[in-house]
């Protein structure tokens, strides 16, 4: 049977930049499909290595006409704004990620694809468990980005028992990365600390020093999410919304690890108030018991691993 073909949404942010040409690379250009809402600059490698489209995700009509000409298959729908961003505009937070998903599904349902939605350690707030925080815990974030990230995991679960689609999904703690720069997050200190370390020597940091959240690495974030979409679908007790991780940080560990690689690399602290509350009502680290039990997530890059990694991409990338 001809292979169906894979829909990336929002493929020229901080994870599409990667996982486009890493889908490609695994299941050739030509089935591939990339889309986003408009085109950014430095994006051949994504817009010039296979199929690309422009989509606006709360429109359904632009969705359906893509996945009706390609003859997709799956979608991986990343189009999303993300928490900072969202505090400042509510309403345009909630347009993207929520109607965007619901037309999402509801073009999925009519045309029977399997869908991989990411979702964030946002889903977490106050009132869940602070160390550790387990993958069944309380969910009831304080931030717009974590609202529509719960209200979307429950919008996948109910496709699938409803209409029995093959929905899955992850939490992604913050995820670091050197081609695309993450956009509006609350975790974006920990890419932004390796481009003003190797331009200025120094890092002005928006969160306090001792601000804990997990991180994850690129390659990991790559690896992972088509591990998961490749799973056997009987050992998959959740099969939505598992919490992963990799590394526990704060900025200043980050900034000890950093000064390894610079010797004089100094970091100052100069608190954005919004980012701060966000930072402080989620967890300072996640269990991801259950990803790594039910589908192997098995993380290669610690800490050490991925500041040697940054460095060498980065320098190379900014001379
Ligand atoms: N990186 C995201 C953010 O900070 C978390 O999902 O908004």
């Amino acid at each position: 049977m001809k292979m169906k073909s894979i829909l990336v949404t929002g493929s020229l942010g901080q994870i599409g930049t990667e996982l486009t040409p890493y889908l490609r690379s695994i299941y050739g250009d030509d089935k591939v499909v990339a889309s986003s809402l408009h085109v950014t600059k430095n994006c051949e490698n994504v817009t010039e290595t296979g199929p690309f489209e422009l989509v606006n995700v709360t429109k359904p009509e632009e969705i359906i006409s893509v996945i009706k000409k390609y003859d997709v298959g799956t979608i991986y729908h990343l189009a999303s704004l993300l928490s900072a961003t969202g505090e400042s505009n509510p309403q345009a937070l909630w347009s993207v990620n929520m109607d965007g998903l619901n037309n999402i599904l509801e073009a999925a349902r009519e045309n029977k694809c399997a869908v991989f939605f990411p979702s964030s350690i946002a889903v977490f707030g106050p009132d869940s468990p602070k160390d550790k925080t387990p993958q069944d815990a309380v969910t009831r974030p304080t931030s717009i980005y974590g609202v529509s990230k719960v209200a979307g995991e429950l919008l996948c679960d109910y496709y699938h028992l409803k209409y029995n689609l093959d929905i899955r999904g992850l939490r992604y703690p913050g995820v670091i990365s050197n081609a695309a720069l993450p956009g509006g997050g609350t975790t974006d200190y920990a890419v932004h600390i390796f481009y003003d370390a190797i331009r200025e020597g120094s890092y002005k940091c928006f969160l306090r020093k001792d601000s804990a959240i997990d991180m994850i690495y690129m390659p990991d974030v790559l690896e992972g999410a088509v591990q998961l979409m490749e799973a056997d679908p009987e050992k998959l007790i959740h099969r939505n919304a598992f919490n992963v991780s990799a590394i526990t940080l704060t900025p200043g560990k980050l900034a000890e690890e950093v000064k390894k690689h610079i010797p004089g690399f100094t970091i100052s602290y100069d608190i954005d108030p919004v980012r701060q509350a966000i930072a402080d009502s989620w967890p300072n680290s996640l269990d991801d018991t259950a990803a790594r039990e039910e589908w192997g997530w098995n993380p290669k890059y610690g800490l050490e691993e991925m500041t040697k990694d940054m460095f060498t991409v980065l320098r190379k990338k900014l001379k």
